[in-house]
């Protein structure tokens, strides 16, 4: 289904492969200005070679400082899309380390909330009614084996997004 996004400015993480490449693509052909940011440099090369238009961000999310600033450099955005994420299946639950916890939710969780208080405020500032989409997972309502720190991740983002729509929405 064609949707016309002509004119709006929509940052997408974890934009170098899987699934956000895909919504990036789509975006930029819908008529966006797509501000892609990703973790490897080489996925996004090519995905600017096949859609120049779109504008790469080296950042690792997990560099909480380092995203900040380079998310405060682009002009007041109309949406975000939080995906960047990493899958955790592994152990089981008594066995998880906390350095691999705090990891995957640093990664799936905390990245988000730090890229959408920048994003919300500049929105804010510039009073602009954006969209921030949070891609979470069947992971968030249900457990599944040996993933303990990935659904309390998602599970967390679930809240997250109801506390910013709540709190934004108005
Ligand atoms: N695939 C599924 O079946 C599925 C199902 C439900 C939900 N999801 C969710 O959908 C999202 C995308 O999944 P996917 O399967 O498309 O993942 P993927 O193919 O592994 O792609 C993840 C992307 O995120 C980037 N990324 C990972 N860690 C990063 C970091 N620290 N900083 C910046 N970028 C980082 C990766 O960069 P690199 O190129 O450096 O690796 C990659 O471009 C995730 O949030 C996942 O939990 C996926």
């Amino acid at each position: 289904m064609p949707f016309d996004l002509t004119g709006k400015k929509v940052l997408v993480t974890g934009a170098g492969k899987g699934i956000e490449r895909g919504v990036a693509i789509t975006l930029c052909e819908s008529g966006c200005k797509v501000y892609a940011l990703s973790r490897t440099k080489g996925p996004l090369d090519t995905l600017v070679e096949e859609h120049p238009s779109i504008v790469p961000i080296v950042a690792d999310v997990l560099n909480w400082d380092d995203t900040r600033e380079k998310l405060e450099k682009p002009e007041a955005l109309d949406g975000l899309v939080n995906n960047a994420g990493i899958a955790a299946i592994g152990y089981s639950a008594v066995d998880w380390t906390k350095e691999s916890i705090c990891k995957v939710l640093d990664t799936n969780l905390l990245s988000a909330i730090n890229c959408t208080q920048v994003i919300t405020k500049n929105m804010i500032k510039m009073k602009i009614t954006g969209s921030i989409v949070n891609v979470s997972s069947l992971c968030g309502i249900s457990s599944f084996p040996k993933t303990l720190p990935y659904v309390m991740s998602k599970a967390g983002m679930d809240m997250a997004t109801k506390q910013f729509a709540l709190e934004l929405g108005p």
